[in-house]
């Protein structure tokens, strides 16, 4: 499958541009089919019963966790299903339990999910520290050398920034965590889309990331830990399907994933991610890394070829992936989101992008405009995208 094929499983990009993958990607009609097949043909609850349709629905339900958790390199048990990337960061700050004094260390590019669940750790007694990145957006290490103490219960950073696309050294953090004794939990939000992870190779304890930002449906973000960490994690919700036995006074929870997925999970949903994976590795994740590299590329260097365009983060491309932030000076980013849909039926993010804390570092109070890329995206979009923006900027 080549990448003017993929077009044809998103007929919505008939008449617009979409630059916004980095909020929500489009669905594929495969992963729609999914979805369908399941209200449609198998349509039952799963792990509670042995009728017929329980039991394909549970069987589908399991390969859907077995096909994330291949994706990612690791175990079946080790993948549980979410709502989305917030709740599965919110899963961990909730579920550890800390002694006044304890610390948590993260980062000031972090997006509000993985930043506000940590700050809130502030009312229990928890420290929390921030590392700052420079004014591109990159980190020197030895910052988190020094962040990171005896007292230092995790630490919690994104692999990649949803505002200026660039990669966080996470092997590196990885080692002084693993050096100091400490829990590393990385936002793969906007790095397992687009990027080959391997949960191993990165060395973290837990991993969260959307499943809807990477072409499955709405409703839907993975929490990945290991094993052996599940005993330290109180479940975020206790009822239904999540116990192997009760009495009158106790429980036993359930040795696998259930434990943290209490009641009727998003079933559908989590098919349709199964299959948005198939999909996936069906192009294949070096494929889609390459081919958002380039259109990043030109996207990068035409934005800088426009006078009064503004470009924040780093511009070194090795250090970046998909998404770009900007501002066309003089202009409110929200009413230059407007102007683009207007003039070329362009969807972009504008606004502070639920990075608060990085914009009031940039000095950007009305935040920015962002552009995200995705394997369906072409060469000719991004020429129009550039059109627009140098038209506007022109009349502004
Ligand atoms: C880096 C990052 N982390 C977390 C999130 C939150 O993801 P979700 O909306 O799936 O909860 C986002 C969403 O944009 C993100 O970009």
């Amino acid at each position: 499958m080549n990448f003017a094929e993929v077009r044809a499983d998103f007929p919505i990009l008939n008449d617009i541009i979409y630059l916004d993958s980095a909020s929500t990607s489009l669905t594929p009609e495969p992963v729609l089919k999914a979805v369908l097949e399941y209200y449609r043909g198998y349509n039952a609850n799963v792990g509670r019963g042995v009728h017929r349709l329980s039991q394909i629905a549970s069987q589908r339900y399991k390969d859907a966790h077995r096909k994330v958790a291949d994706f990612i390199g690791a175990k079946e048990e080790e993948i549980i299903f979410m709502k989305n990337a917030t709740e599965a960061i919110n899963t961990v700050a909730n579920g550890l339990k800390y002694k006044p004094g304890d610390k948590v260390v993260t980062t000031l590019i972090e997006h509000h999910s993985n930043f506000l669940p940590w700050l809130r750790l502030k009312r229990f007694g928890v420290i929390v520290d921030i590392v700052k990145p420079n004014k591109d957006g990159i980190f020197d290490v030895p910052d988190f050398e020094d962040a990171i103490d005896h007292k230092t219960r995790l630490v919690a950073v994104t692999h990649v920034s949803n505002v200026l696309g660039t990669i966080t050294p996470i092997e590196e953090i990885s080692a002084i965590c693993k050096k100091k004794g400490t829990l590393l939990l990385v936002d793969g939000a906007q790095s397992v889309p687009h990027i080959n992870v391997d949960v191993r190779g990165l060395g973290c304890h837990f991993l969260c990331f959307s499943g809807h930002k990477m072409l499955g449906p709405t409703g839907t973000g993975v929490l990945w830990m290991k094993e052996d960490l599940f005993d330290e994690l109180e479940p975020p919700a206790f009822g239904g399907g999540m116990i192997n036995d009760v009495s009158l006074d106790d429980y036993k929870l359930a040795t696998g994933y259930e434990r943290f997925e209490g009641g009727t999970p998003n079933i559908a949903g989590a098919i349709g991610l199964g299959k948005a994976v198939d999909y996936l590795n069906k192009i294949d994740m070096n494929k889609i890394k390459e081919h958002e590299a380039k259109l990043m590329e030109r996207l990068l260097e035409g934005l800088l070829e426009i006078d009064r365009v503004e470009v924040y983060g780093s511009l070194n491309l090795k250090e970046r992936i998909g998404v770009v932030s900007f501002n066309i000076k003089g202009l409110n980013p929200q009413n230059a989101a407007l102007m683009l849909d207007e003039a070329s039926n362009i969807m972009v993010r504008s606004g502070h992008q639920c990075c608060i804390p990085l914009m009031k570092h940039l000095g950007l109070k009305e935040g920015t405009v962002r552009a995200s890329l995705y394997l369906y995206n072409t060469e000719g979009e991004v020429e129009r995208f550039l059109e627009t923006v140098e038209a506007i900027a022109t009349v502004v």
